[in-house]
């Protein structure tokens, strides 16, 4: 009602800064799902057209998603499920089970689970079944239509698949697998997650069951595509009640991303980390600066904002190390300016730090090769640095290639905050050559 008179009169700021953190928070909180999930149409239609052969024609099947943390594969998923369910026929139709593999941690669980989602626990009673295929084989009797004549389609969602095959003799997805390739009844099995390698942790008998049919999530968009997104996420729709507001709002926006220092920030976030997930969780911050006195974000609110999200457990484990460690991290920062990125041994490591050694006349950083070695391996423990895999070439232990997974700015900002670092090893730090 009120929606036209707001187009002719302008609605007060507070009113459309609240309408504004309204609308983006249930954009960046997962609140909402997006209408068509931006990047993924083919991985969409894909999943729905399998899906409704199950909800609507009655034929079983299964299917994985897989893709990285944070990729998008539960909102995928939702949005497949909302769009099927937008059949009334369907929507009478499909029962659903939702497991979850950090949950669900055996058997017995799951199956527990299952009667109580398919609101089977008054037909199962106190019935003992002697496996568990007999149990399941009962449940999906019991769901026969009242004629008895057909099944009801029934769709298995097992989200952290990879953690169902841990459970004895992978019983379950034995089971599941089979119903599903078996005429029993129609259902579909659809694993997630983000193990690539998933279908090597299957059983021979349980992959022969399955049907090898996999939707990929990799999605790998370019800076360019990034930044676009950013002003897409924050941008407003024409829907919004005051256009005006909208279009000032818009055109922040816009400024934002071309800012040089913003454009920085979020190529650090790039590097470190290219999904949604953390994307909405850098935007949120930014979000929440915004109020009636400064109805815009500004570049300082997302440089501020991405310090918080950057603020990470590496760079504060990095105050946790002896200076030797430090030392040897600065030198391989040094390695990774000279060398561009590329491995590095630590041979290479430890020569870098002699010549900073010869600069000193006092012996006080004066280490043997062992306790070298050894402050090495307490970094890999740690994970600061990774060797590259080439497991197939035994090397000796000075000369395997690593890489350093701290980025510069990350090794910078954790030593200007490190509790008493020398004042030379600073310097060291921030000197352009080795
Ligand atoms: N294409 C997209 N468009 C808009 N938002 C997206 C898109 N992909 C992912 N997101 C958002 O990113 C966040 C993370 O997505 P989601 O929870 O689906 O990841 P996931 O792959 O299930 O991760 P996990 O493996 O941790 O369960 C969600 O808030 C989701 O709304
Ligand atoms: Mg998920």
């Amino acid at each position: 009602m009120s929606k036209r008179k707001a187009k002719d009169a302008p609605l007060p700021v507070g009113k459309c800064i609240s309408e504004v953190q309204d609308i983006l928070r249930k954009r960046l909180c997962h609140q909402q799902l997006p209408d068509t999930p931006e990047g993924v149409e083919a991985q969409h239609k894909h999943l729905l057209e399998l899906l409704k052969r199950t909800a609507v024609h009655g034929e079983s099947n299964s299917v994985l998603i897989v893709g990285p943390r944070g990729s998008g594969k539960t909102m995928l998923l939702k949005c497949v499920l909302r769009d099927l369910l937008e059949e009334k026929e369907v929507e009478r139709n499909l029962l659903q089970v939702h497991l979850n593999g950090l949950l669900q941690t055996d058997d017995k669980i799951a199956l527990q689970e299952m009667t109580r989602q398919l609101h089977l626990e008054n037909v199962v009673g106190d019935k003992v079944f002697g496996s568990f295929a007999e149990n399941l084989s009962f449940l999906l009797e019991a769901l026969k239509k009242g004629d008895r004549s057909s099944s009801r389609p029934v769709l298995f969602v097992l989200d952290e698949f990879d953690l169902f095959a841990h459970h004895k003799n992978q019983t379950l997805l034995y089971n599941l697998f089979d119903v599903s390739q078996s005429a029993q009844a129609p259902v579909a099995v659809v694993g997630v997650t983000c193990r690539l390698d998933v279908l090597e942790l299957l059983e021979k008998r349980v992959k022969s069951r399955f049907s090898h049919r996999q939707i990929h999530l990799l999605s790998n968009p370019t800076f360019s595509q990034y930044l676009e997104r950013v002003q897409t996420q924050l941008s407003l729709q024409d829907d919004f009640p005051d256009k005006t507001f909208a279009q000032d709002w818009n055109a922040s926006v816009k400024t934002l991303c071309e800012d040089k220092s913003v454009e920085d920030a979020l190529q650090r976030h790039y590097n470190s980390s290219k999904n949604f997930r953390s994307n909405h969780m850098l935007l949120m911050l930014c979000l929440s600066r915004v109020s009636v006195a400064k109805p815009a974000i500004k570049p300082a609110d997302l440089l501020e904002a991405s310090k918080m999200c950057l603020i990470d457990a590496q760079a504060n484990m990095l105050h946790g190390l002896s200076i030797l460690e430090l030392c040897l991290i600065i030198a391989m920062k040094h390695l990774n300016d000279v060398y561009e990125g590329e491995p590095f041994n630590l041979q290479m490591v430890h020569n870098e730090f002699k010549k900073f050694l010869q600069r000193k006349s006092n012996s006080m950083y004066n280490f043997e090769q062992p306790v070298i070695m050894k402050a090495f391996e307490h970094l890999q423990q740690l994970e600061m640095i990774r060797p590259v895999d080439n497991s197939s070439v035994k090397t000796q232990r000075e000369y395997q290639l690593m890489r350093l997974m701290l980025d510069n700015t990350q090794v910078m900002e954790a030593l200007q905050k490190y509790p008493q670092c020398p004042t030379d090893v600073k310097q060291w730090a921030m000197s352009a050559y080795g």
